[in-house]
């Protein structure tokens, strides 16, 4: 089957995104020409698939260095990606050097950062291989590292050349991972698309158990959104891609609240949108009955329960410290009907301790 192809409109820094099952094995047909060397940047727990790749690989002639690493958040962390470009200079890596990010999203924030730094900037090309990664990750030009302040404080906009989304690779997903990556799915039906809204409730049982050919479409969908507002707002300047952070704000700070322990990121958004359910219907934007409906698919997804032992005030501090407050108010992404968002920045605390009664049954 031909591969779906989304175009990624930057003038000349425009890209192809290819979503397919078993895509990899036509990966050489798509690289960008004049490489002069190939380092990959895999995540090691990937034993076969990363065979895989490299075997793919194996029908050009050019050298292919693979540096295998741990992934999680562990490594996007300065310390851990010092020693990289070390290994990048070992291997003779120059400015025609091609970088591929081979895992889930902690890979690509990590390669794509190294690509945009190393001798000022080199090619690199996204292959993604968790459903969080295919569906939003790997698109969009943000890379970078956390400090121990704050998630993906260092980084830089840099775009891919190519973006290959291969669904044959979420098969091994764990059901955690899985529901991750549904998490961002859904944000795309619930903020842009009533009628991806309807498909996801329609086709939700295919989604968790992770048929290929739903995942394609749902990751097609979902990067069709993506590929639209980063291409109006590359530098995230003008407030367009403001909305693809709807549920993030809670998300964030269920997140950092928890030190990255409790809850994938997909999960944690997954709360988040909840949340901000609740936050838009108390402001009056959303009615009853239609965030029901949307309640109701979200609370479908089983994630781990917001632990007691982390209280409203410290959830609340989190999330003021993610967003600027101004004054006694926050700004918020709200939804003003289904698939339609809208941005309120006069979200006040009681509002916020309404919603958060609603969603939990907790007073603090
Ligand atoms: N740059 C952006 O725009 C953007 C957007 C959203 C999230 N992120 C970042 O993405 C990261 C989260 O992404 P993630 O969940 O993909 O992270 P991840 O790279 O940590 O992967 C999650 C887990 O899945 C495993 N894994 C990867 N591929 C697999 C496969 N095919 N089968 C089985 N297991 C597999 C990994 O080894 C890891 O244990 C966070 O660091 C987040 O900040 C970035
Ligand atoms: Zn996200």
């Amino acid at each position: 089957m031909k591969p779906k192809l989304i175009k990624m409109k930057l003038g000349k820094d425009s890209y192809s995104i290819l979503i397919g099952n078993g895509l990899i094995k036509s990966l050489p047909a798509y690289l960008p020409k004049g490489i002069s060397k190939i380092i990959v940047l895999s995540d090691v727990r990937l034993t076969a698939k990363r065979k895989e790749l490299l075997s793919a690989l194996k029908v050009l002639s050019i050298p292919v260095i693979e540096i295998p690493l741990k992934a999680g958040e562990n490594l996007k962390n300065i310390k851990a990606v010092y020693p990289l470009y070390g290994k990048l200079l070992d291997a003779k890596a120059d400015r025609d050097s091609l970088i591929i990010a081979f895992g889930g999203g902690s890979i690509g924030d990590v390669a794509g950062f190294i690509a945009a730094t190393y001798m000022r900037g080199i090619k690199w090309i996204g292959i993604p291989t968790t459903l969080l990664a295919q569906a939003d990750s790997s698109v969009g030009g943000k890379t970078g590292i956390n400090h121990d302040s704050g998630k993906n404080l260092i980084g830089a906009f840099y775009q891919p050349s190519l973006v290959l989304c291969d669904v044959a690779f979420l098969k091994s997903l764990g059901p955690r991972e899985k529901i991750s990556g549904l998490g961002e799915v859904v944000k795309y039906a619930l903020a842009f698309d009533k009628k991806f809204f309807k498909w996801t409730h329609e086709n939700i049982s295919q989604l968790v158990k992770g048929s290929p050919d739903t995942l394609s479409v749902a990751i097609e969908k979902s990067l069709k959104w993506k590929a639209h507002l980063v291409s109006k707002d590359v530098y995230d300047r003008l407030g367009i891609r403001e909305a693809l952070n709807f549920g993030h704000t809670f998300g964030h700070a269920l997140e950092s609240g928890t030190n990255y322990k409790t809850f994938q990121h997909g999960e944690a958004v997954i709360w988040g949108m909840r949340f901000a359910l609740c936050v838009s219907e108390i402001r009056g934007k959303l009615s009853a009955s239609k965030k029901k409906q949307m309640d109701d698919l979200l609370a479908r997804f089983k994630v781990p329960a917001i632990p007691k032992t982390l209280s409203k005030n410290e959830i609340f501090k989190h999330m003021k410290r993610d967003k600027k407050a101004h004054g006694n108010t926050i700004r918020f992404v709200l939804l003003d009907d289904i698939g339609h968002s809208v941005s309120d920045a006069k979200v006040t605390q009681e509002n916020l301790d309404q919603a958060f009664y609603k969603l939990t049954g907790r007073k603090d």
